[in-house]
């Protein structure tokens, strides 16, 4: 049996979909089960079940209705991406459960300086050091020190998640709901591939530590809404904002990292996700509108 915090939420639903395709059983309580901030209550709960083989965190708080909002609730944001996955480490890890946490490279702006993407072992110093840094890159990035070296836990950095089902949540319906766009190249992850890589890291007992799974390679948003087009799903003629800073002067409007991260590490595993054009391609013929 596989633990699934955060099922309901949208990576959590693609995690369990994954999970049962893989003939697994899943535990998944809810917030009204059981409070993952208190230590107590996670360890009691542990105590009255059989021992998992494995546990996934996909709790989180990404801010409503987009990043945004997490400079606003800044506690609760605290709470569900550091806090909880700080509890699970100590908690699972005297439980000796292993367990994979739903990081995110929103921790990185940019590229190394060759132009190549982030490496695992290349220090964030977006969230560390930049001003620019929102409240959500700081909570995400707190967590990844927190469970750093930890034995048993794997980190999956998740990136601009994308899927063909038409959803507010789904980085494709979010573009084509704009109708002015930023310009910037950005590493995603097709959330489907996401959640089948987390699955196998799991199976496949890769050792701990971080992985970025993004599919491998970048993209620029017009060439993502140029895709739209292609494939007839959205035709708008966007308008494009200036430059960063244009895009910034609207109030309460927090900076957007954007990065291209390397995944080579899971590839070395074993564990591959398709190149990123040819990912956005097909999940595109296989768009379902809501
Ligand atoms: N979506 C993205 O763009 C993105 C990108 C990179 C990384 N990630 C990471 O992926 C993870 C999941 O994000 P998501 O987009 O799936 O978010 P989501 O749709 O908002 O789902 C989050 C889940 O976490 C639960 N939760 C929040 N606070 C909690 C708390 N204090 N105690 C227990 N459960 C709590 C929510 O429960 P309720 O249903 O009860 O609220 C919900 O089930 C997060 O760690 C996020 O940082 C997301």
């Amino acid at each position: 049996m596989v633990l699934l915090f955060g099922a309901a939420g949208y990576v959590g639903r693609a995690i369990a979909g994954a999970l049962r395709e893989a003939g697994l059983d899943v535990a998944a309580p809810t917030r009204a089960d059981l409070d993952l901030t208190s230590r107590d209550a996670l360890s009691a709960w542990l105590g009255g079940i059989p021992k998992p083989e494995f546990a996934i965190n996909a709790v989180g708080f990404t801010g409503r209705p987009n990043i945004d909002g997490t400079e606003v609730e800044k506690w609760h944001t605290l709470r569900a991406n550091t806090v909880v996955p700080g509890v699970l480490a100590e908690v699972l890890g005297a439980a000796g459960i292993r367990w994979g946490h739903v990081s995110s490279g929103c921790i990185y702006h940019g590229s190394r300086p060759d132009g190549s993407g982030f490496i695992e072992s290349d220090e964030p110093e977006f969230a560390v050091f930049d001003p620019r840094a929102g409240w959500y890159a700081r909570t995400k990035w707190m967590a990844e020190k927190l469970l750093a070296g930890a034995p048993g836990v794997l980190i999956w950095r998740l990136r601009i998640p994308f899927d063909s089902h038409d959803n507010e949540r789904n980085y494709l319906t979010k573009l084509m709901r704009y109708d002015r766009l930023l310009e910037v190249r950005n590493s995603i992850s097709q959330l489907g591939e996401f959640a089948a890589a987390a699955v196998a890291s799991m199976h496949e007992r890769i050792p701990d530590g971080i992985y970025n799974a993004t599919n491998p390679g970048s993209i620029l948003t017009s060439e993502v809404a140029a895709a739209l087009a292609r494939h007839g799903i959205c035709r708008k003629q966007f308008e494009y904002f200036r430059d960063g800073e244009e895009f910034l002067s609207a109030p309460g409007r927090v900076f957007r990292a954007s990065c291209i991260l390397d995944p080579s590490k899971l590839a070395a595993c074993g564990i591959r996700m398709a190149e990123v054009h040819e990912s956005l391609e097909r999940t595109l013929r296989e768009w379902k509108r809501a």
